[in-house]
């Protein structure tokens, strides 16, 4: 299409206040699906997105829409996910665009989230639209949102679109403003090749499809193409849009968004971010931005039933094909046997493999204590790096240890704040900001990842009913008193509840511990201590008393069938045991103490 009647933009919207019912519209009103195609909601294809209602992987969809000034637009939705772990994903779809909608709950008002996404989207000189969605809900307050709008994000909300994506208000209102207010993409048809990839995904007919953004020069079948970061070459076999049904076309021209199809495998050859251009013409230099996406939030996955493992490998596999941003490697536990040790982008992103797993592949999986990784400088100059603290290296040979930290943004109501900076103060966290906005506090705090990763968003929920919001971004490495702290059942470590923990804070988890595990561990027929110790040291601990009488002692001798019922029960408990020491410990036991943190 000629460059000025394209206009590519992305949704930015808080979760829940209305992305995907818009985005359906929008495809609907412009013809890219009939009624009966709408009945789910088109853009979040996933079950799992479905029901928690969130966005993972970024979907994208052209729309003929025929504006009143008569002309024909081509306009390019760019779906972004909705979450803080994929930041770095959300940059490169909002550099695909000129413009964002930004959604925002005419109840709600703005949320910490809306607000990350929409620094990035004016840092991507984006022209903004606000839109104010929800209108038909009683508890609607446009003229307050717009004023708050104005207020923290300070963009001009007079011409903000009132509408209601699930009663149809404010649709031709929005694509018209898309058209006027969003400008059109530049670029030139006859410099070399340079097209941004901005997502891929594994597709099980198609091979991996490569979703892009073409800047300059024009994509076509039949062209080998070259990845300028990750240096593989292909040959694009296939190229076209999605309406959202996929739809061939001869070529993508400069300034247009569309999908390749190169007769790829693995999508670990596929970067997001990366720079297309062609073999025979190729372009000097890549595009600006290209970020290598790192995990850094890690822990232990096993199966409850060990022989499942296979079934786990297998499944690992499988999603690692549509998921380059999660890594994995084997892990042997003493207490849990085999298992892998993950790297995600962040917890949500944990929580979802995780549940794509339980769910989709049906395993059922003990988690380890998430840990973030920790740069260990050792005496001897050399640096590093940790994510399991079962290969933490002796304290004497560590000169000092380095955890990263974040900045968080946080909205709460003013009936919550109290409790609110007392869970950052305990948490290790800095105070950098406080200031109301409509009723609500927003805050700001340093926090070290550490403190964070340990159920920090519950306790946020919980604190505040749901009602604040949290968004952040990682400030880099910083020197802290960090100990590993191991927890020993009759003596003997338990590798799989070991933990980095802060000096300070050790001796309260410590004890939490041990006093779970003494109600989770059945008694024997001596005592049995547990402890938390670090290093040599021992920082809290708790007794099981002995257990004084045989487990059939209470049937009297009298029932032999109901002894030999008990007695084969105990049997059946032993094959679930592990045993340390002469100690058995049910694996159901690990398996609370580690989802109770
Ligand atoms: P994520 O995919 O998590 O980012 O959420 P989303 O922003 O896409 O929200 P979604 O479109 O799934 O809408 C969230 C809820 O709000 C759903 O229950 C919708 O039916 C409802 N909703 C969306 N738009 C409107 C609206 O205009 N009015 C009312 N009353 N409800 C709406």
């Amino acid at each position: 299409a000629d460059l000025t009647h394209i206009r590519n933009f992305s949704i930015i919207a808080h979760i829940d206040h209305g992305k995907s019912t818009l985005a359906d519209r929008l495809i609907q009103r412009c013809g890219g699906l009939t009624e009966r195609e709408m009945t789910a909601q088109v853009l979040d294809n996933m079950d799992i997105e479905k029901e928690r209602g969130i966005t993972i992987k970024a979907q994208t969809v052209r729309l003929d829409y025929t504006a009143k000034d008569g002309q024909t637009y081509e306009l390019n939705l760019m779906d972004t996910p909705g979450h803080v772990d994929f930041a770095y994903e959300v940059s490169r779809s909002l550099a695909a665009c000129e413009g964002a909608l930004l959604v925002v709950d005419a109840a709600q008002g703005v949320e910490a989230q809306t607000l990350a996404n929409v620094y990035q989207s004016i840092e991507h000189d984006h022209e903004i639209v606000p839109v104010i969605n929800k209108i038909d809900l009683p508890a609607a307050e446009p003229e307050k949102v717009k004023a708050e709008i104005e207020e923290v994000i300070g963009l001009d909300a007079s011409e903000a679109v009132l509408a209601s994506a699930k009663a149809g208000i404010g649709i031709d209102e929005i694509l018209e403003a898309i058209v006027t207010k969003i400008p059109a993409p530049k670029g030139d048809r006859d410099a070399p090749l340079k097209a941004m990839l901005v997502d891929s995904w594994y597709d099980p007919y198609l091979g991996v499809v490569i979703l892009v953004r073409v800047i300059n020069g024009v994509l076509k079948k039949g062209q080998q193409i070259k990845f300028m970061i990750g240096g593989t070459e292909h040959l694009v076999d296939r190229v076209g849009c999605m309406r959202p049904k996929i739809e061939q076309l001869p070529e993508l021209g400069p300034g247009e968004i569309g999908f390749i199809t190169a007769q790829i495998k693995e999508i670990a050859q596929t970067r997001v971010g990366d720079t297309i251009t062609t073999v025979k013409n190729p372009a000097a230099e890549p595009l600006p931005g290209f970020k290598e996406v790192q995990p850094v939030v890690f822990c232990g996955l096993f199966p409850v039933d060990a022989n499942d493992f296979e079934k786990l490998r297998d499944s690992i596999h499988k999603l690692r094909l549509n998921d380059a941003s999660f890594s994995f490697e084997m892990e042997t536990s003493a207490a849990l046997g085999f298992g892998f040790r993950c790297g995600f982008l962040g917890l949500l992103h944990l929580e979802i493999i995780q549940e794509r797993l339980s769910r989709e592949y049906d395993l059922d999986l003990i988690t380890t204590a998430p840990s973030v990784v920790y740069d260990i400088h050792m005496n001897n100059g050399e640096l590093r790096q940790l994510h399991n603290p079962a290969d933490m290296p002796d304290a004497n040979h560590i000169d000092h240890i380095d955890e990263p930290w974040i900045e968080a943004t946080i909205y709460v109501p003013d009936e919550y704040l109290g409790a609110l900076l007392k869970l950052c103060q305990d948490r290790r966290g800095i105070q950098k900001d406080l200031t109301y906005v409509g009723g609500r506090a927003q805050i700001k705090y340093e926090l070290p990842l550490n403190e964070v990763v340990f159920d920090f968003y519950d306790r946020l929920k919980s604190i505040s009913r749901g009602y604040a919001s949290f968004d952040y971004h990682q400030i880099g490495m910083r020197e802290g008193d960090l100990v590993k702290m191991n927890i020993l059942v009759n003596n003997e470590p338990v590798d799989a509840l070991s933990m980095i923990v802060h000096r300070g804070a050790a001796e309260a988890r410590g004890r939490h511990m041990c006093e779970r595990l003494k109600d989770l561990i059945p008694r024997h027929l001596f005592k049995i201590p547990i402890q938390a110790a670090i290093g040599g040291k021992v920082i809290a601990r708790e007794t099981i008393a002995a257990l004084r009488k045989d487990v059939t002692a209470k049937c009297y001798g009298g029932d032999i069938t109901r002894k030999k019922k008990l007695l084969e029960k105990q049997k059946e408990g032993k094959k679930r045991m592990r045993e340390y020491g002469s100690v058995q410990i049910p694996q159901e036991a690990f398996i609370a103490a580690l989802r109770m943190g």
